[in-house]
């Protein structure tokens, strides 16, 4: 289990500096060993906070992993942007914030289609790791057809998606290709922007600098990243069915949690955390044994019955 980490940067309401740096405390302290950032969360605050928050604890800096992304500063975001000299602009930037010298792990953050055919793209890439600017590079991606391709690449490390109880394509073909190539699938939004606690309901109201709010139609980027792109009050109505098969001593988050972490061919699931609780939590999920195979059959007839028309052939 890890930290998703851009509810520290901006997008999700307001979360102070102070409690950026509890909630990563917190993961940490929970056994989290991986956090997922990106240089426009906050425009870099949120790379700042994980880069001040290691540097106040050398004692858990050696274990941690940082994987940050690159690509949507470029502004038109377009395939022409995605150059050597940007690559080496971006990571500059992302080393200073995250106080290193050498990244962990970059990723191309969900780049235009045209990009994952380029050859000069991918070269670009090998360079940054032969410069020493990053140990790794991968691709988060939109869609499974993204994901093959970068599958495909011969060095890249890691593919992004987004996988949960209601996105359930990558089980077809990216988790088996992503096994048999070896490359690390890092599932992101696993709780569908929160929609999978079950907390929800018609009156929520989410602050007017939430991408719940102002996402809701794809207004500012893929729809897709907010509620995985479910109409709302359908996503509401399927969350308290998946809430009524919450196993006894589990929170539903726990379950939603446990369902991703439990597919092979997943190296590393990325819930975003705004409270020290949540973080706490969803780390706590590794304690708990694998769903059985009543539950899951429950939760795929969920995703059949109310979902899968409105995602499954999107993305
Ligand atoms: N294009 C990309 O590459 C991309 C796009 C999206 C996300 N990501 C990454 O993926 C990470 C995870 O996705 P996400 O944050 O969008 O969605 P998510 O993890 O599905 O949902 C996060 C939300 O779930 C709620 N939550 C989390 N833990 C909880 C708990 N234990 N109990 C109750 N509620 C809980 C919180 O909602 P409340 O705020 O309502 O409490 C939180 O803001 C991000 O932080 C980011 O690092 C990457």
């Amino acid at each position: 289990m890890g930290l998703g980490c851009w509810q520290l940067g901006g997008d999700w309401g307001v979360v102070a500096d102070d409690t950026a740096l509890t909630v990563l405390g917190a993961a940490v302290d929970s056994g989290v060993t991986f956090l997922d950032t990106a240089d426009v969360y906050g425009d870099g605050r949120s790379e700042r906070a994980i880069g001040a928050f290691l540097a106040s604890r050398p004692d858990v800096a050696e274990r941690v992993t940082v994987a940050t992304k690159m690509g949507r500063r470029a502004d038109p975001h377009e395939p022409a942007a995605y150059t050597y000299d940007a690559f080496c602009r971006w990571t500059d930037r992302s080393r200073e914030n995250l106080r290193t010298d050498t990244l962990d792990l970059v990723q191309l953050h969900c780049p235009p289609t045209p990009v994952f055919s380029s050859d000069e793209v991918f070269d670009a890439l090998d360079r940054l790791v032969e410069d020493g600017r990053t140990a790794a590079y991968g691709v988060s991606v939109e869609t499974v057809d993204e994901a093959l391709a970068a599958i495909a690449r011969p060095n890249v490390a890691s593919v992004q998606i987004i996988l949960n109880v209601f996105r359930r394509k990558p089980l077809e073909r990216v988790l088996p290709a992503a096994l048999e190539a070896g490359v690390g699938i890092i599932a992101r939004v696993p709780l569908a922007s929160g929609l999978l606690t079950g907390k929800y309901d018609a009156s929520t109201q989410f602050a007017p600098d939430d991408h719940r709010a102002y996402n809701r139609n794809g207004e500012a980027f893929d729809v897709g990243e907010t509620f995985s792109g479910v109409p709302y009050d359908v996503g509401v109505a399927a969350a308290q069915e998946v809430a009524a098969l919450t196993p006894s001593g589990m929170t539903t988050a726990q379950l939603a949690l446990k369902w991703v972490v439990q597919q092979p061919g997943v190296s590393v699931v990325i819930p975003g955390a705004r409270t020290p609780a949540q973080a706490q939590a969803n780390a706590a999920t590794d304690r708990f044994p694998d769903l059985d195979d009543a539950t899951l059959a429950s939760l795929e007839r969920v995703y059949d019955d109310s979902i899968r028309e409105h995602v499954h052939t999107r993305w």
